[in-house]
C-alpha cells in the first residue's frame, strides 16, 4: 500500500499489475438514482451507492430538501419518495461540496419548486460556469441569481414552462438539469445534443416508469410523469475503472480483469481508445440491470503507443483525459498523446490541462500546453513531489504515472480521492506489484 501522510499519498514505481478488482458504484449513476428516488412515490432501495464525497453531497441536499433515506449496510440505502413537486423549502443553504453534478442537476429540480433555494459549494465549485444552466431554467419560468456565472445560485422555483433547447456546449448535466426540470414542468421539454453525451438520466428515468422520447439526437419528455419507486442496483464506475485500465494498457505483461462496472454504449470510448493505443481490451456484457449494461472488462498490454483526441471525441471521454494522459506519461519515450478541442477541462474540479501539465512535467514527461488541450511526449518519469489541486481525478492520474517512475513520487493533496474513489490508494497497492519496470 502507497504510504500516506498528512493528507500526502507516495507512490513507488511499479513493475507490473495484474489481479481482478470491483471499483465503487458509479458516480453519475447513484447521483440520479437519488434524485429521482427522492421523486418518486414510494420508496427505493439503492445498491451499489457509490461511497464517494460527491453522492454523500447529493444525498446531504436531498435532506435539508426534507427527504428521508437511511443508509441500511454497505452502500445500500433506502430513500422515501416525496412525489413530484414535494420537496420541502430548505431550512439552510444546499451544499453540493465539490459536485458539479449536485449543484446542475439538483438545480433543475429546486427550479420546478415555488419557493427560494441557495446551493453553494467548495472553493472549486465556486468556480464552475452556471450560466448553463441558469439561461434555460430562466427561459423555463424560474428566477436564478447567481456571482458573475458562478455559485452561490438562488433559486426561486415557480411553475415551469417546457421548451426546445440545444446547448451550446455539449454536457449531460445541462441535458440532465433541463429533463428533470421538464419532468416536473407543463408541456414537453426537449433537449438537442449536437455531439452524443452519457445517458444515464435518460435510462433512469425510464427505470422510473417514465416515457423519454429519443430520436437522434433529441430527447424529449412530457412533464407531470409520476415516478414509481422500485429496487435499483448501481454499476461500477467506468471513469473509476479508467485508472486501472491505462494502467494494465501501459504495462506489457500485465492482465487485469474489472467485474461488475457499468459497459452504458455513451461511457466506452475509453475502450476504443486504448484500443486504438494498442491495448488488448475485451469487453463482456453479463447483464442488464436498470436499463444500464453491466459487465466485466479485461485489459492486458503489448504494444502501447502515442494517439490523439479530436475534438468530436472529446464529450465522450472527458472524464477520461487525466487517466489517458496518465497512459501518455507511462508510454515508451518520444510516444505522443495529443488533445484537442477539450476546453471543458479547464472548468471541471481544477484546470485539469494546467494542472495536469503541472504535474506531469514535474515528474519529466514533456507537455505542451494548448488553450483547448495539449501534446504530451513521454520522456523518462523520475521522483517528484505533485499536487492534486484538491482534484480526484488528478489525484489518479498522477498515482498511475508515478508507478512508471524512477522513484517514488509524493502526492500532495491526495485526500481528494475521496471524491470518487476513497479506496483507491488500497486497491493500487494490491494490485500495481511493485519493482522498476524498465
Ligand atoms: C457528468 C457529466 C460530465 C462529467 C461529469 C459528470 C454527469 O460533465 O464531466 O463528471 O454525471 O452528468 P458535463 O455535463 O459538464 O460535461
Amino acid at each position: 500500500m502507497p504510504e500516506m501522510a498528512a493528507g500526502a499519498v507516495t507512490v513507488r514505481p511499479a513493475r507490473t499489475v495484474a489481479g481482478r478488482v470491483a471499483v465503487p458504484g458509479d458516480k453519475s449513476i447513484s447521483h440520479r438514482y437519488a434524485l429521482l428516488a427522492a421523486l418518486a412515490d414510494g420508496v427505493s432501495t439503492i445498491e451499489g451507492y457509490s461511497p464517494g464525497a460527491d453522492c454523500a453531497a447529493t444525498l446531504g441536499c436531498l435532506r435539508d430538501l426534507g427527504v428521508r433515506f437511511r443508509h441500511t449496510g454497505g452502500a445500500s440505502l433506502e430513500i422515501d419518495g416525496r412525489g413530484l413537486a414535494g420537496l420541502q423549502p430548505p431550512g439552510r443553504i444546499l451544499d453540493a461540496g465539490n459536485s458539479g453534478t449536485t449543484m446542475r442537476l439538483l438545480a433543475g429540480i429546486a427550479a420546478a419548486h415555488p419557493f427560494r433555494s441557495v446551493l453553494d459549494g467548495d472553493a472549486s465549485l465556486a468556480r464552475r460556469p452556471m450560466r448553463r444552466v441558469i439561461d434555460p431554467l430562466t427561459r423555463m419560468g424560474a428566477t436564478i441569481e447567481a456571482r458573475d456565472g458562478r455559485p452561490p445560485l438562488t433559486i426561486l422555483g415557480a411553475s415551469l414552462q417546457g421548451i426546445d433547447y440545444k446547448p451550446e456546449i455539449p454536457s449531460a448535466q445541462v441535458k440532465s438539469a433541463l429533463l428533470l426540470a421538464g419532468l416536473q414542468g407543463n408541456g414537453r421539454t426537449s433537449v438537442e445534443e449536437a455531439s452524443r453525451t452519457r445517458d444515464h438520466t435518460e435510462r433512469a428515468l425510464e427505470a422510473f416508469g417514465v416515457i423519454v422520447a429519443r430520436s437522434g439526437g433529441s430527447i424529449a419528455i412530457e412533464g407531470g410523469q409520476r415516478l414509481l419507486g422500485r429496487a435499483l442496483a448501481v454499476p461500477g464506475d467506468i471513469s473509476s475503472a479508467a485508472y486501472w485500465m491505462v494502467l494494465a494498457a501501459a504495462t506489457p505483461g500485465s492482465d487485469l480483469e474489472i467485474d461488475g462496472v457499468g459497459l452504458n454504449p455513451t461511457r466506452m470510448a475509453i475502450v476504443d481508445l486504448l484500443r486504438r493505443a494498442g491495448a488488448t481490451i475485451e469487453t463482456r456484457v453479463d447483464r442488464i440491470q436498470d436499463g444500464e449494461p453491466v459487465g466485466r472488462i479485461r485489459v492486458s498490454g503489448a504494444d502501447p503507443r502515442g494517439f490523439g483526441i479530436e475534438a468530436h471525441e472529446v464529450p465522450a471521454v472527458i472524464d477520461e483525459i487525466p487517466a489517458l494522459a496518465a497512459f501518455g506519461a507511462l508510454l515508451p519515450h518520444g510516444q505522443v498523446v495529443q488533445v484537442e478541442g477539450a476546453g471543458e477541462l479547464r472548468v471541471k474540479e481544477s484546470d485539469r490541462i494546467a494542472c495536469l501539465a503541472r504535474g506531469l512535467r514535474a515528474m519529466g514527461a514533456s507537455v505542451e500546453e494548448y488553450p483547448d488541450g495539449f501534446q504530451l511526449t513521454a520522456r523518462p518519469l523520475h521522483s517528484a513531489t505533485v499536487d492534486s489541486y484538491g482534484d480526484h481525478r488528478l489525484a489518479m492520474a498522477f498515482a498511475i504515472a508515478a508507478t512508471g517512475a524512477s522513484g517514488p513520487v509524493t502526492i500532495a493533496g491526495a485526500a481528494a480521492v475521496a471524491v470518487s474513489y476513497p479506496a483507491f490508494f488500497e486497491d493500487l497497492g494490491r494490485l500495481a506489484l511493485s519493482g522498476d519496470r524498465r
